[in-house]
């Protein structure tokens, strides 16, 4: 019987059993199918479509106490499991497919989800350095061969993109956001939706895409991972909430809700994120899932008593799936039958859930996604691979190139290559590196040794090591301190050499979840052994591995090149290999602030200007404004900067008039040119100070950016549109709109230097 139900329903399903008018969208259809399937569905099988296990032989959060196998297959068995993550492999995601469809009574077919947040095999550089390219092919280009490698693999849904603004260094998750500021990250958000879903979800090389963490997780406090978060609403509406009200305008199938609190109230148990803005406001259509456990811990947040009112208040505030809290599983079904919870809240997650599965195709056929054959040619391929190059160099930013040392010069030089991390084919590929082979990365050296003409004149030397035991499961992490036993090795190797390329930053694994940390300046030996082999060779150029901003002011003062490689994936070696040589003129700009020391975070450009602030040049030598007895306020490098092997000058900053009213628009224009001997890319930014608001506005804010590239002596005009949404903010009520008054519109290459001019905003 159970069986001739579902072919009958599995037949129903894809023929959607229902005469279509010509006039019928997609949608409508998928809206219909949806219902009929609903209409045949008991209580319990539809509590099951909001359940979200964890495969049993890898897990990426706390394992909950029945993690048994036997028991998982039997709950999908019996349509108790609606989506399954961490589950690998065509043929893998094949087997748990088949529990589904081939033994539960309805034969719902699963999801299967993954952290795929910068690349399945191929890995792309982490989101942090994407961030810096300023450029969305790149995020597009990155998602697009994830999905491709996760899709051949079974996967069908990706936890990306992770779009929490992050002001914070101490925080391990920066590597994984796309940095400090609203505009770039919505920018991004787009990019990496567009790229992970393609056109059409349906497309077996797409997947459905995740915009995460809802909401202001970045915002942890004291840079402590699942601290409590504690902000204006000011901030959330206008900081916070920018890139995920961009990714649910690019269609995301999914958002994935946070593990912290907000003003009090968990972000699972947020109806005014969850219904209120994102399904009301946004009418967002997607479903939302919770985080590992986290429904659960709004116990322990001291939120609900129990399992039944944390699943009672986290589905009436719009959580629609349980990832791994077990909480749904076992209370919806008890709240429903008391008549404590009304069905239609129940249905409405569950044709969210469902439509996202009509919508991936995977009634038509629910093993599009495990393709053994496309897996062996698709993951790490050659195309996959070049992507991944290109994307490195783009994301590489140029900090500093006193006398231009670099680019280096492909022959005739000894060049020692020294550090641990110039050699380590791991630590690249970063941390989330989801299905990466371990050393699996083009190591710095490698990359050095292919690029030159002459192998034989690169010679590595490991100078200190980073870290020592196990790395990526460990509570904390053992640096190496006090061996200076590889030192003389590396100090008479620079002294011999024309060149020292000396590699220095974190691990992957001092970045990621559960990754803070109070110090982010260079651990370890680092450091002692820069200053020996600056007493033997004054020529280094420090590449820099690292997942977050680093207090790098030592580095700054006493070496004059610096390159932020990031941990840039697959390609790491060959694509910093590309910039170090001038193959590629390095055209990143950074997407946070890099602060001077660790004090100063919180650090971020759009900040207030306060009732004291430090910009009034009476004002030095006071004591009572706002600034440090130690050192200064602004950063070490601010957001936006970034040098190239040529220079840009910028000049004849105009607008079109120094008037405009809230339905009309002016421009705003520069003069860039390239000034050096080189061609290269310059990504020209604006900003705009709105002086006067009824809440108090940030000192300034990138509401617009420009990537150009000029041959030496070229100029070009580059031209920006004001318009009424530049100028609009969530204000006091937090209703959306402008308000006239004086404005600054600042154009520059960073941040920090631009040239400036003013207008009005009238009624
Ligand atoms: C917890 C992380 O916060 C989230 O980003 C991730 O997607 C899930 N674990 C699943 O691994």
């Amino acid at each position: 019987m159970k069986q001739i139900l579902s072919v009958l329903i599995g037949a129903l399903i894809v023929s959607g059993c229902i005469d279509s008018s010509p006039t019928e969208t997609k949608t409508d259809r998928t809206g219909e199918r949806v219902d009929s399937l609903m209409a045949l569905m008991t209580v319990a099988e539809k509590v099951g479509q909001l359940n979200l296990y964890a495969g049993g032989w890898e897990f990426t959060g706390p394992v909950p106490e029945d993690t048994g196998n036997q028991k998982k297959y039997d709950m999908i068995k019996s349509g108790g499991v609606g989506a399954m993550l961490n589950v690998l492999t065509a043929d893998g995601t094949r087997e748990a497919q088949k529990l589904a469809v081939e033994n539960s009574r309805l034969g719902i077919p699963l999801l299967i989800g993954y952290d795929v947040i910068h690349g399945y095999q191929t890995m792309l550089p982490i989101p942090l350095g994407q961030a810096a390219s300023w450029d969305a092919e790149v995020a597009r280009s990155g998602a697009q061969v994830a999905a491709r490698e996760a899709s051949a693999s079974g996967v069908n849904w990706t936890f990306a993109p992770m779009i929490d603004i992050v002001r914070d260094a101490r925080w391990g998750r920066m590597m994984e956001s796309p940095g400090e500021d609203p505009y770039l990250a919505s920018y991004f958000s787009k990019a990496w939706v567009d790229g992970f879903q393609g056109d059409d979800l349906s497309n077996p090389t797409s997947i459905a895409a995740c915009a995460k963490h809802f909401a202001a997780y970045g915002f942890a406090e004291a840079g402590r991972d699942y601290n409590t978060v504690d902000i204006s609403m000011q901030t959330l509406y206008n900081v916070v909430l920018p890139p995920f009200k961009t990714a649910s305008e690019a269609g995301v199938a999914s958002f994935m809700n946070s593990f912290n609190e907000i003003g009090g109230v968990p972000a699972n148990g947020s109806s005014l994120l969850q219904r209120t803005l994102l399904k009301g406001d946004w009418d967002y259509q997607g479903f939302v899932v919770s985080d590992w456990g986290s429904i659960g811990e709004m116990i322990t947040h001291g939120y609900a008593a129990d399992t039944l009112e944390a699943g009672y208040k986290a589905i009436v505030a719009g959580s629609d799936m349980d990832m791994e809290a077990r909480v749904y599983e076992n209370s919806l079904e008890t709240l429903i039958s008391t008549g404590q919870l009304n069905l239609e809240i129940l249905d409405d997650a569950v044709r969210r859930v469902l439509t996202i599965k009509f919508d991936l195709g995977l009634f038509d056929d629910p093993y599009k996604y495990c393709d053994a054959e496309r897996e062996k040619k698709e993951l790490g391929s050659s195309e996959n691979l070049a992507i991944a190059r290109e994307a490195g160099r783009k994301s590489i930013v140029l900090l500093k190139n006193d006398q231009n040392l670099l680019p280096l010069k492909k022959k005739g030089q000894k060049i020692a290559v020294i550090g641990s991390l110039a050699s380590s084919k791991d630590v690249p590929l970063g941390s989330w590196r989801a299905q990466a082979v371990t050393d699996g990365a083009v190591s710095l050296l490698e990359g050095i040794q292919n690029a030159v003409d002459n192998k034989s004149a690169v010679k590595f030397s490991q100078g200190y090591t980073l870290t020592s035991g196990n790395r990526e499961f460990v509570r904390e992490l053992t640096f190496v301190e006090g061996d200076y036993s590889n030192f003389d090795q590396a100090i008479a190797l620079a002294k011999r050499s024309d060149v020292v390329v000396l590699a220095l930053g974190e691990d992957c694994f001092q970045s990621g979840e559960g990754r803070s940390q109070t110090d982010i300046g260079l651990k370890g030996d680092q450091l002692a052994l820069m200053y020996k082999l600056l007493e033997v060779n004054k020529n280094i150029v420090v590449t820099l591995m690292n997942g977050r901003s680093l207090a790098i002011s030592e580095l700054d003062e006493n070496i004059p090149a610096i390159l932020e490689v990031w941990h840039l994936g697959s390609e790491a070696g060959n694509a910093i290999a590309d910039v170090l040589f001038g193959d590629y003129n390095p055209s990143g700009k950074l997407p946070v602030s890099f602060p001077r020391n660790v004090g100063q975070c919180p650090i971020y450009y759009n900040h207030k200007n306060g009732g004291r602030p430090t910009t009034n040049p009476n004002d030095a030598g006071m004591v009572f404004w706002s600034h440090y007895t130690d050192a200064p306020n602004s950063p070490l490098y601010p957001f936006g900067y970034g040098l190239s092997y040529t220079t840009f000058e910028y000049s004849d900053l105009a607008i079109s008039s120094t008037e405009m009213n809230d339905t009309g628009e002016l421009s705003a224009s520069i003069r860039v040119k390239n000034t050096g001997s080189v061609a290269g890319q310059e990504t020209v930014q604006m900003y705009i100070r709105d002086y006067v608001g009824s809440v108090t506005r940030p000192v300034k804010e990138l509401k617009g950016f420009e990537k150009i590239t000029l041959n030496p002596g070229e100029e070009r005009v580059v031209k920006f549109t004001i318009s009424n949404e530049t100028l609009s903010y969530y204000r006091a009520d937090l209703s959306y709109g402008s308000e006239p008054g004086k404005f600054a519109v600042m154009i520059g290459g960073n941040s920090q230097k631009t040239l400036m001019t003013d207008f009005r905003l009238v009624n």
